[in-house]
């Protein structure tokens, strides 16, 4: 029989990931998995070891600001191992996007991975929709450092913070 805290991890879901920055698709998952699950928890991975653009609070704040207005859609940074997060915020459900054939390679490691790791946890995949199968957050990065056009593909705020990282980025290279 299932304790009760067993069955409160039943409502909530993790969707993990390092979101540098969170595009249209990570977007599309959370949305269409809030509509699967009462609560959605957006995990931020915090990993020293891995040159990001943003910090860690900043891909935090982002999220949350997108999310404002959803309070079942939470955000936190975490640390180590997902699979100790999730055990500790008393989850039992991983989502995960899957876009295309070749992320199912990785995917599956990580998932039994995970399921090695602690037995309780099940990795739901979904596809994003069709038309953001071709994003991730890199070529989002690497187009508009490039001058292209991302509009559409990221929040409307993303863009803005792209535009003011890049310019900081550029002022201090120049100086
Ligand atoms: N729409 C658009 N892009 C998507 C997407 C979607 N629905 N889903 C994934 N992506 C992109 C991301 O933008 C990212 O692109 P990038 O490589 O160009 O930056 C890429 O796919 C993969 O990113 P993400 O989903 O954020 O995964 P990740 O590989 O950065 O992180 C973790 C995966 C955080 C789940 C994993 O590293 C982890 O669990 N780390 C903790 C340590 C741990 O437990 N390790 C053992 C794991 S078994």
């Amino acid at each position: 029989m299932r304790t009760m805290e067993q069955s409160k991890g039943m409502e909530q879901a993790v969707y993990p990931g390092s979101f540098d920055p969170i595009t249209n698709g990570h977007v599309d998952i959370i949305l269409r998995g809030a509509q699967l699950f009462p609560r959605i928890l957006v995990a931020v991975l915090e990993n020293p070891k891995k040159a990001t653009l943003f910090t860690t609070d900043e891909r935090v704040a982002f999220i949350r600001d997108i999310f404002k207005d959803r309070p079942q859609i939470e955000v936190e940074a975490f640390h180590g191992l997902l699979a100790d997060f999730v055990r500790s915020r008393r989850a039992r459900i991983i989502i995960r996007g899957l876009r295309a054939v070749s992320d199912f390679e990785y995917e599956m490691q990580m998932a039994q991975m995970n399921q090695q790791l602690n037995p309780d946890l099940e990795t739901l995949f979904m596809m994003p929709s069709a038309r953001y199968t071709f994003l991730s957050s890199s070529l989002v990065k690497e187009v508009f450092a490039l001058g292209g056009s991302v509009r559409g593909l990221v929040p409307e705020t993303i863009e803005r913070r792209l535009r003011e990282k890049f310019k900081a980025q550029s002022e201090s290279s120049s100086t």
